[in-house]
């Protein structure tokens, strides 16, 4: 089969010919690729600074944000038919008997680091024509949401880390208010940093869970970015125009920050500015570089004087995948077109160089199988 991958032992980026998987396990299905969403991870797996083949293989296939239909089905499966559109997790248990999370399918929290991740870390992803796996690993995708589902994957962090926050935020009063009926965060401010497509999915969610939500990203306006990010009623505001203290005067009590900008400068000084009881919530993964200068007594000051939350939020659990299946319906009920919009191109797999390794374009890029 086509297929895009690395290896990384000769630094090298390509098409490789993959054999085709077949089902060997009752519970498995096979699937056919549909789209691969492209994201800073795979362009970073492809400067071999993070990433690695299974084991006995030399090459990794890449891709960890697919949709696929289900062509095949072993003996034991119940979830799914032949015909049914999915999207697959990405990270896969260790089989260490000591770690809980793993034996209790929240590899998501695995305790041992020894798990592996579809099309980065030990086992090969989608960036192929076909694929097998347990059905546990898959969440059904309603027909209606083919064109945009593959926005499902990066939709799920801004989902593990909401329910990251709601599960912080249960040490406040209004941490409770999902016992009422009103959004959760009705009345509070969110801030996101970074307008890619982490961060907008992540300020949809967050309008929809009822925030006063604003995008602190770095080009000015007018940009097509900024334009999609007011186009669903959240406000864009520029870095090169508005610092971290004048964001807060301008916002008020900041009760959140997602941050998906993956940028440490960025990331530290809107720290300083989170109000009182807030949570912060990290996505980014920064390649390693030198240490840099934060105001590391002001925000420690804060931490503790304003009892602030500082979480971290890797990969997703299948609650997250079911969570953001609903939220893109939402999305797709209430923004159709700045939901489409996200998707900024489709590419042949022969694309993957551009795509890949050259400058970073658009929003989302996807590589379409069909
Ligand atoms: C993926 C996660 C993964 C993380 C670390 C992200 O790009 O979305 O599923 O856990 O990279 O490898």
């Amino acid at each position: 089969m086509k297929s895009v991958g690395v290896a990384p032992s000769i630094k090298e980026v390509r098409m490789f010919d993959h054999p085709a998987p077949s089902i060997s396990q009752d519970r498995q299905i096979k699937v056919r690729t549909l789209d691969v969403g492209i994201c800073g991870t795979d362009r970073e797996i492809c400067t071999f600074v993070y990433g690695a083949p299974p084991s006995g293989s030399n090459y990794l296939v890449l891709g960890h944000e697919a949709l696929g239909q289900v062509t095949e089905i072993g003996a034991g499966v119940t979830r799914f038919k032949v015909g049914d559109l999915v999207v697959p997790s990405v990270r896969r248990p260790c089989t260490d008997a000591i770690c809980i999370p793993c034996a209790q399918d929240r590899q998501d929290f695995c305790s041992t680091w020894k798990f592996t991740e579809r099309g980065i870390n030990q086992y090969h992803g989608y960036m192929t024509e076909s694929f097998v796996d347990h059905e546990k690993y898959f969440t059904f995708v309603p027909p209606e949401l083919r064109d945009v589902a593959v926005l499902v994957e990066p939709l799920t962090v801004a989902e593990k880390g909401l329910a990251q926050v709601w599960k912080t935020q249960q040490r406040l009063p209004w941490g409770k208010s999902s016992e009422v009926d009103a959004p959760r965060g009705q009345g509070l401010n969110a801030v996101v940093l970074g307008a890619g497509p982490v961060g907008i999915l992540g300020a949809m969610a967050l309008k929809v869970n009822g925030f006063k939500t604003f995008v602190y990203s770095r080009s000015r306006k007018p940009n097509f970015k900024a334009d999609l990010v007011e186009s669903i009623g959240a406000e864009y505001i520029s870095s090169e125009e508005m610092s971290a203290d004048q964001l807060a005067a301008h916002v008020g009590s900041i009760d959140l920050i997602y941050e998906a900008v993956g940028v440490p400068g960025i990331t530290f000084d809107v720290l300083r500015v989170l109000g009182i009881n807030g949570v912060y919530v990290m996505t980014g993964i920064p390649a390693p570089k030198a240490p840099i200068p934060v105001a590391a007594s002001e925000i420690m000051r804060n931490v503790v004087l304003k009892n602030q939350a500082v979480v971290g939020t890797v990969n997703a659990d299948g609650d997250a995948f079911a969570s953001a299946i609903r939220d893109l319906g939402t999305f797709h009920k209430q923004w159709p077109e700045p939901l489409r919009r996200l998707i900024t191109g489709r590419h042949k797999p022969e694309n993957y160089q551009e795509l890949l390794l050259g400058k970073a374009v658009g929003i989302k890029n996807v590589i379409s199988f069909e």
